[in-house]
Order: structure tokens, then sequence, then C-alpha cells
């Protein structure tokens, strides 16, 4: 298994080009399956969870083939007559279940197995079902998988989601292009992946209104053609980068970075002391003063600040100025990353779905453990200004969500390189 070594050392310097976004291109591509035509997307990241999903859609019987390096993913699902995706590979990444609703669109039926809980949290589907079965759906759990029918079709229904549910939303928007008349989901989750869906939905053909707004109203139509579409930059890789000026100092400018994409992550930013400026190829962030200050964080949906950038944003805090309370409220387990942290001399106490971190002037450099995606980031993090060598296991976590971390910081002037077990 790779692991990561990271030397701490002085500020970084240069720029990030931010690749495509892995969570809008998870929902993308099963978007092939409502259609007979080719959907092709470009700025595609290269990224394990992106073979996952190629994996996942060829055994329904999509083709998919990946050109320019696998930044562009041609798929037809002309031939796509499996409507079972199986444990064997949902297992390995929950956003399988985002085939949900686009092979009961363009089946009548499906059987997916349940992705079972992960790192962060039980992860259930409930919201899902519901929307579905609001639509006419006949869903039941048989030997962990679900097995959903709509005879005659989904019919179009007034859905309400009682949490903003990203998944559930996308399932829903998607299976509700193809469905007999309109749909009106209420309290749809407003991520800036969601947006991105829609706009290639839209490209497709589907009628929607609404994207981005709490309530998206989709009619039916009888069917979809292809179409080319470019995945959304990555928020989440953008805000994790600008975040590494925050640790170490120095000036980054991330290419393709959007302020608009990062809701009210920028204003936090702003408060504990990062200068994020517009430029015409992206963002350019440094530190107005030698540390940042403490701040209080709290994840929500967006436009709030994304759980997906807790893990990061408590690396920064370890060595702020002051003392940071980070509440995380979407996901029930999701401080793993604070035990390592604490192994690297950071100061945090943990009870239940709040962190306290009282900063430190500098971390130790020490082996420590990546348990999920956003983790493992935040522990290169916080290693890059750490004293001495720390030396990051597990790295598969990282390749799920990064490309190629170490290229892209060290492109930056740190001292970071990756090393496999045969080496
Ligand atoms: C998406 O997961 C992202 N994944 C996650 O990113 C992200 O953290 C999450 O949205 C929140 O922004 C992809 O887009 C592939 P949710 P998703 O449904 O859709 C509960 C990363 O690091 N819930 O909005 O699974 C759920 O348990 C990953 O890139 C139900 O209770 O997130 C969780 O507590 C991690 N019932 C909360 O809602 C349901 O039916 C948020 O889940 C569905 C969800």
């Amino acid at each position: 298994m790779d692991r990561i070594v990271v030397r701490g050392g002085g500020p970084l310097n240069g720029s990030i080009t931010v690749s495509g976004a892995k969570n809008a291109c998870l929902t993308l591509m099963p978007a092939t399956l409502l259609s007979e035509e080719p959907l092709t997307l470009t700025n595609a990241p290269r990224l394990s969870d992106i073979r996952t999903m190629t994996t996942l859609l060829e055994s329904l019987g999509a083709e998919i083939s990946t050109m320019q390096d696998g930044k562009v993913l041609a798929m037809s699902s002309h031939d796509a007559d499996n409507p079972v995706a199986d444990y064997d590979i949902v297992r390995k990444m929950r956003a399988s279940n985002l085939v949900l609703g686009p092979l009961l669109a363009r089946h009548g039926h499906a059987v997916v197995s349940l992705p079972g809980g992960c790192a962060i949290g039980a992860r259930p589907m409930d919201l899902h079902i519901s929307a579905l079965e609001a639509m006419g759906a006949k869903i039941e759990l048989k030997d962990g998988y679900l097995h959903a029918k709509a005879t005659g079709g989904l019919k179009g229904a007034q859905i309400h989601l009682e949490f903003a549910s990203v998944g559930a939303t996308e399932n829903t928007v998607m299976a509700a292009t193809l469905a007999k008349g309109t749909t009106v989901l209420s309290n749809a989750a407003r991520e800036p992946e969601i947006v991105d869906l829609v706009e290639c939905l839209r490209r497709m053909g589907a009628q929607i209104d609404g994207e981005g707004s709490g309530t998206i109203t989709i009619q039916g139509v009888d069917r979809l053609h292809g179409a080319t579409h470019p995945v959304v930059a990555d928020r989440i890789e953008t805000g994790t980068y600008m975040l590494a000026p925050a640790i170490a100092g120095g000036t980054i400018e991330l290419i393709g970075g959007r302020m608009g994409l990062l809701g009210a992550f920028c204003e936090k930013l702003d408060a504990c002391g990062l200068e994020v400026v517009e430029t015409p190829k992206g963002l350019r962030v440094s530190r107005r003063n030698g540390r940042v200050d403490a701040v209080n964080v709290v994840t929500e949906v967006f436009p709030g600040f994304p759980t997906d950038l807790q893990a990061q944003m408590m690396a920064v805090m370890c060595t702020a100025n002051g003392v940071s309370v980070l509440e995380e409220r979407i996901f029930e387990n999701r401080f793993m990353h604070a035990p390592e942290l604490i192994r690297m001399g950071a100061q945090i106490d943990v009870q239940g779905g709040t962190a306290t971190v009282t900063g430190v002037d500098r971390l130790k450099g020490a082996q420590v453990m990546a348990t999920d995606l956003r983790a493992s980031v935040s522990l290169i993090l916080a290693a890059l200004a750490a004293e001495g060598e720390t030396v990051v296991n597990r790295v598969y976590h990282l390749d799920r969500g990064y490309e190629r971390v170490e290229d892209k910081l060290s492109a930056c002037g740190a001292d970071i390189e990756r090393v496999s077990d045969h080496d």
C-alpha cells in the first residue's frame, strides 16, 4: 500500500489546477442510463472512484471509453440491459447508489445492493426510497438488495425531502426526467454538483427548473438524447488547497477555482485572516498576517460550510491563534482525523458532534493513519508546516478524491513524496 511522506517546511508558492468535481462526475455518469444515445463528459477527474463507477456502469451494460488520459469519458448505454447493481462493486463506493433512479427510469425495475455504512456514518437510503415510492415505485429490501419496481413507469409527484439529501435529490431528479407528468421536489439539496447535473440533463433534453433553489420542478419527457458536458470544477478540492497557505504561509493560485462554488466557506477564510482574491484564472490565496485566527465552524447543507471541508479546517485550526469550536451536523462520525492530529501534537477535545481545538505553536511530524477521504488530506495539510517528517499511511483513501496530491503540492514547493511498499 502506498504512503505519503511529508517533511514540514516553509511557505508554499505557486499554482494548482483544480480538477473536475468527483461528486459531480459520480452523479453525471449514471445519467448515461437515461438515454440510448452517447453521453460524453469532459474535464473528468482521474480518480479511483471514477474507475469504480465505470466498472459498475459497464456491469450494467454501458460502454465507456476514456480518452485524453482519462479526462474525457465517452459513454453509451444503448445496449445497457442489466438492471442489477452487484454488491461486490456497490460495497466499494456508496455513490454507486446513484444508479437506482436511472435504472428504475430506464427499465421500470432495478435491483441495487444497499451500499452499507462507511467510516463516517450509517449512510441510510430512506429518503431516496420514499421519494421514488412517491413516484409510484414499489421498493423492498431483500438479502441486502433494494428490489424496485415501477410497472407502467414512474409518475410525476409532489415530493418533500425531510432532509436536503444530496444523493436523494440526484436520484429523484434523474428518475423524474422520464416520469409521466410533473415532479416538484421541495427541500431539495442546493449543492453546485446538483446544478451541474441539471445543466447536463437539460443538454440531454430534460425539462427542469429551480436547480440551486430549494425547489426543483421536473417535467417528464418521453426520451433523452445524447450530449457532451464539462464536469464542473471541484469545490472541495479547491477549498482543500486554499487551506495549504493558511497552514504553511505563502501564496497559492487555484486555477479554475470559483468563489461562487464555495458558499459560506469563503466567509470563514476571511474571518480567520486569509485573503482570497479573484484572478482572471481563478482564486489567489494568502495569509494577511503570520498566523490565522481561530474561528468557529458549523457544517451545514449548501450554501453553509461544507462537511467535506471540516477535517481540512480542523487541521488549520490546530495551529491557529486561539480556540475554535467545530460542530459536525451532517454526519454522525466525522472526527476520525482528530486522534491522528492529536498524535501530531494538536490539542483537540471531541465531545459527540463537537470538537474544541486549542491552537498550538507548531505540530510535530508522526506516523499517522488515513481513515477516510477527507481525513487523509487533512493530515497532509497538517504535515505541511509540522516539525519533521510525517508519514500518512493508507493513502488509497486519498486517491479516491484527489488527483496526485503530491504532484500538486510539490509544484508549490512542498517537500512531499509518494512511497510505494515495493519501492
Ligand atoms: C454526498 O453524499 C457526497 N458524496 C458526500 O461527499 C458529502 O459529504 C454529502 O453529499 C454531503 O454534502 C457524493 O456526492 C458522491 P447526503 P450523500 O445524502 O449524497 C443522511 C466526500 O467526501 N441521509 O446529503 O450520501 C446521511 O446519513 C463525500 O466526497 C439519510 O439519513 O450525502 C447523512 O447523515 C463524503 N437518509 C446526511 O443525510 C438518506 O436517505 C447527508 O447525506 C440519505 C442521507
